[in-house]
């Protein structure tokens, strides 16, 4: 099961520049399954808890600021090999770098506001779900 699931959010700018309709379609039509969504806000403490692996890094405030800067929209995705299959269809983190048609390419305004997030590994999906979603809302 673990191997299947992945978390994202749909970051603040994408929200604010009206993204969340387009970036829906897509992951729904690259085969992945919504089985938790919400729209809500992180806290500067929230956000510095979920980035808490960049804490040391000089762009962490910044990275919880563009965090903060709007509502997000969370969600939980299933699909067979999720997590790397969702990393491939955001793109690179850098959208400079990200390959054509990726949600990063298309709906991304920088590197600091790279318009979506996907989990990096099966354990940290299971992680970050749970920071937002209780077990009988996923499952
Ligand atoms: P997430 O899915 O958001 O976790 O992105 P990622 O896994 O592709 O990248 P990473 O976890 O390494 O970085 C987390 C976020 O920090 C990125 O999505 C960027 O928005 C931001 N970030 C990463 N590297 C840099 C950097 O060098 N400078 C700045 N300003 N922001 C960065
Ligand atoms: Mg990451």
């Amino acid at each position: 099961m673990a191997a299947n699931i992945t978390f994202s959010m749909i970051k603040p700018d994408a929200v604010t520049d009206k993204h969340n309709g387009a970036i829906l379609k897509m992951i729904e039509e690259a085969g992945f399954k919504i089985k938790a969504l919400k729209m809500t806000k992180l806290t500067d403490e929230r956000a510095g808890q979920f980035y808490e692996v960049h804490k040391e890094r000089p762009f962490y405030n910044d990275l919880k600021a563009v965090m903060c800067k709007n509502h997000i929209v969370a969600m939980v995705l299933e699909k067979e090999n999720a997590v790397a299959d969702f990393r491939k269809l955001i793109g690179a983190t850098n959208p400079a770098n990200a390959d054509a048609g990726t949600i990063r390419k298309l709906f991304a305004r920088s590197l600091e506001s790279n318009a979506i997030h996907g989990s990096d590994s099966d354990e940290n999906a299971l992680i970050e779900a749970s920071f937002f979603f209780a077990q009988t809302e996923i499952f």
